[in-house]
């Protein structure tokens, strides 16, 4: 469906909780966040009633997140079933792989395509730091299960953080040298408790096209995607740069959001939101869950408005809203 911009709206992206096993500093404070009510989450059932809504709004591409994805029970299940929507083109799921190596398998079974894995350091301790706790050795492990699997192409989103790992730039990209898999480099995005820590802590894409100079531009296949993409002369990988901030990427801007609690967010750099839990545990029928979906895309913003001054902070963290 086309919103008042005559975007062709047709990318989901579902958090199904806002829970994980790590504390990443930039997406949860420190003492983590409060767990929700259990009631006050979607069930499966209701996520999958959402998915069947909003395919019949010509949405044909669907990405699981969190928090991490992979901690929900049940979520193999889900995945099964939404995989098996004819009309979905692109299954993929962003996590932070410390379970990939457990399930990677029966994701790739369940009809997954494709993983995103976070990763923001190659350094054992810096990313026992950066994720308050996490083991890099397993996040490899995972990465492994999904190439072993063909989860491809395999993604990891590298979240620059300076004096933590803006030093690790040219290791990451060496990476795309003897492999297939794409390195993208995203600014870190003041959001949530930890904006202001977010903003001292910045690292532009600019800084990276400085590290590594011999970067060659390459033809963008996908306008919608915020990444813009890069290799190095001879590499087997690519290297996106990706800058969440800038406005370019609105105009092209296919997705809607849906958080673990049942709103639907229509842009990531807005607070505006709508409750799609309450039609579902109310009226139910798809008619009127297609409605609030409709409603939800008229709704989306011609383009952000952060580099604007009276721009209203976001309140919730990265972990419930899932990148
Ligand atoms: N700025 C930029 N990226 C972020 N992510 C989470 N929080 C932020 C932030 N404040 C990234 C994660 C993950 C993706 C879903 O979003 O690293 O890869
Ligand atoms: Fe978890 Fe991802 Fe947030 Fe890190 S960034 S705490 S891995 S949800």
């Amino acid at each position: 469906m086309k919103d008042r911009r005559k975007r062709d709206i047709n990318y989901l992206r579902i958090s199904v909780t806002d829970l994980c096993n790590l504390r990443c500093q930039y997406c949860m404070p420190e003492e983590g966040v409060v767990k929700k009510r259990h009631e006050d989450l979607l069930t499966l059932e209701e996520i999958y009633q959402v998915v069947e809504a909003c395919v019949a709004l010509g949405i044909h591409k669907i990405r699981i997140t969190g928090g991490e994805p992979l901690i929900r029970k049940g979520i193999i299940g889900l995945i099964e079933r939404i995989s098996q929507i004819e009309a979905i083109q692109d299954l993929a799921m962003t996590t932070n792989g410390i379970l990939l190596k457990k399930y990677a398998k029966d994701l790739k079974k369940a009809g997954l395509n494709r993983v995103n894995i976070s990763l923001d350091s190659l350094d054992e301790e810096k990313y026992r730091r950066i994720t308050r706790g996490g083991n890099l050795k397993e996040v490899l492990q995972g990465i492994e299960a999904a190439k072993e699997e063909g989860l491809f192409p395999i993604k990891l989103n590298v979240v620059l953080i300076d004096e933590l790992n803006s030093d690790e730039i040219l290791d990451f990209a060496m990476w795309t040298m003897e492999e297939p898999i794409e390195i993208r480099f995203i600014e870190l995005m003041p959001i949530g408790q930890a904006a202001s820590w977010a903003k001292n802590n910045f690292v532009s894409n600019e800084f990276v096209k400085m590290k590594l100079k011999e970067l060659i531009p390459l033809e963008p296949e996908d306008r919608s995607s915020p990444a813009r993409y890069y290799k190095l002369p001879g590499a087997k990988g690519k290297i996106g740069l990706i800058n969440p901030i800038s406005s370019h990427f609105c105009m092209y801007c296919n997705r809607i959001r849906m958080t673990a609690d049942g709103k639907l967010k229509p842009c990531l750099h807005s607070n505006q939101e709508i409750d799609i839990k309450q039609i579902l545990r109310t009226e139910g029928t798809p008619s009127s869950i297609e409605n609030v979906i409709k409603e939800a895309i008229l709704l989306k913003p011609m383009q952000h408005t952060l580099n604007e001054r009276d721009h209203e902070p976001i309140i919730r963290d990265m972990i419930q809203i899932g990148g």
